[in-house]
């Protein structure tokens, strides 16, 4: 809203010429509201009275009366000579609503929350200088739909590359995260005529929401040690993350792999979930599933937890038949992910940086993953980890059962917020007998601050 045009800040306010109410009240208080809602920040300079009587064709004394009374109300304050501006002692008036919002946990042990310092800031802006120096005109119409063919492309090479799933810039589509992806995969599906699905029990919520949302009726596949129990699976579609699940953190047993194989080739349909692969510590990754079924395996990517989950970058990609109903979904949601982040990331992907960027974080968060279970052994006698072979979480398994509600409030009280595993459950009971414990957005000294404050409320529970 700040402006450094000598008339001020562009207005749009809405007179009616109307006898019910004069113009000057009516300028009045569409210039408050304007200051109220924030549309003019505080410290903003007002348009001069002759310009603003010009563009809204009002006369200029009638702009000067409505700004002499918002000057006497606090509203403006005058500086002599360089005009009128929004007062600078609203702003603390204005705050006060977000200042009122609950603070945020001190140690907040977010299931994977990636490190939001580690963004490659000076890599991304050399990515973004570089598109914006030598893009076409063209990359500021609608994108393409599937998104832009550089990153379609440049994500195929680093799939068959790194994650060895058969990719070609034709059957890789750009989302809006995973979670579009995802929702956008329902959609195609219901079109094709499926009606149930199945997910991990327990999983994320929010998955099991959006396939509801999109009228498929959910069923849960219980999840132990080795992984989702597929051998049980009745639904012919099932969402799995075989490397990492969330958020008991099993890694599909290489048992279960077969038996998810021979499901898939007898006929069923499943979406992999690769979310946080690419994290991986103390071997090399196990390649994706989809690479062995590329006709009966959906593979689901994104750069939330490798880059940041602010840039809404995911990816899918797609057995040929469902691309139609993938990208009909799409044209009716939003049209296609923004151009310019698309042609930084295909640029980080293209010149190795990617790929540099992978390796720090890997080294970055072994070192947290170690402090996590340090600080466990430490403080926390009685309690487990397991599940920290990848990703940013491990499951903290508790000496006995807990109730739920009572752990996160004397938790929030101690300045901590885990994720009581029985809250990812689709039966949700009221007791959980272990927690999600996300340590990637944790310093080494936060994750030991967080888990000493944490085995003080297991004690006095
Ligand atoms: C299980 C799982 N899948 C996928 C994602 C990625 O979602 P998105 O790419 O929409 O941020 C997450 C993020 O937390 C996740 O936990």
């Amino acid at each position: 809203m700040r402006s450094t045009s000598p008339l001020g800040p562009e207005l749009l306010l809405a007179l009616v010429g109307s006898r019910s109410r004069p113009l000057r009240a009516q300028l009045e208080s569409g210039l408050r509201e304007a200051i109220r809602e924030g549309r003019l920040a505080p410290g903003a300079r007002m348009p001069s009275s002759r310009a603003l009587a010009a563009d809204l064709g009002l006369s200029r004394s009638l702009v000067v009366q409505a700004y002499e009374q918002l000057l006497a109300e606090g509203y403006l304050t005058a500086r002599r000579g360089a005009g009128t501006f929004v007062a600078h002692a609203l702003r603390q008036r204005l705050d006060e609503p977000r200042a009122a919002a609950p603070a945020a946990p001190r140690y907040d042990f977010f299931p994977g929350a990636p490190d939001l310092a580690a963004f490659p800031r000076a890599r991304w802006l050399r990515a973004l200088r570089d598109v914006l120096r030598t893009a076409p005109p063209s990359i500021f119409a609608y994108p393409d739909v599937r998104g832009l063919p550089e990153l379609r492309f440049a994500l195929a090479d680093y799939l068959r590359r790194a994650r060895a799933v058969i990719a070609s810039g034709e059957s890789v589509m750009v989302s809006s995260g995973a979670t579009q992806a995802l929702a956008l995969l329902a959609r195609a599906l219901v079109q094709l005529g499926h009606r149930e699905i199945a997910v991990e029990d327990p999983c994320l919520p929010a998955h099991r929401a959006l396939f509801a949302a999109a009228g498929l009726r959910v069923v849960g596949v219980a999840v132990d040690e080795q992984g989702a129990q597929v051998e049980k699976l009745s639904a012919p579609v099932l969402l799995c993350a075989p490397a990492h699940q969330l958020p008991t953190g099993v890694v599909l047993s290489p048992r279960r792999r077969g038996a998810l194989l021979a499901w898939v080739r007898q006929g069923g349909l499943l979406i992999e979930d690769d979310y946080d692969a690419e994290l991986r510590y103390d071997r090399r990754p196990l390649a994706a599933l989809q690479g062995l079924a590329p006709d009966r395996v959906i593979y689901v990517g994104s750069a939330s937890k490798t880059l940041s989950p602010a840039l809404r970058i995911g990816w899918v990609v797609l057995p040929e038949q469902l691309r139609a109903p993938f990208i009909q979904a799409r044209l009716v949601d939003d049209l296609g992910s923004a151009a310019l982040p698309q042609l930084a990331l295909a640029h980080l992907l293209e010149h190795a940086e990617y790929d540099r960027h992978l390796r720090a974080l890997r080294r970055r968060y072994r070192l947290r993953r170690a402090a996590l279970a340090d600080a466990v052994a430490r403080h926390l006698s009685g309690c487990s980890l397991s599940g920290a072979d990848a990703g940013l979480h491990a499951l903290l398994h508790l000496p006995g059962a807990v109730d739920a509600e009572e752990l996160l409030f004397s938790c929030e009280q101690a300045g901590v917020r885990v994720y009581p595993l029985s809250m990812h459950l689709i039966e949700q009971p009221p007791s959980t007998d272990a927690v999600a414990l996300g340590y990637g957005n944790l310093t080494a000294s936060e994750i030991e601050l967080g888990i000493r404050a944490l085995a003080g409320v297991l004690a006095r529970l």
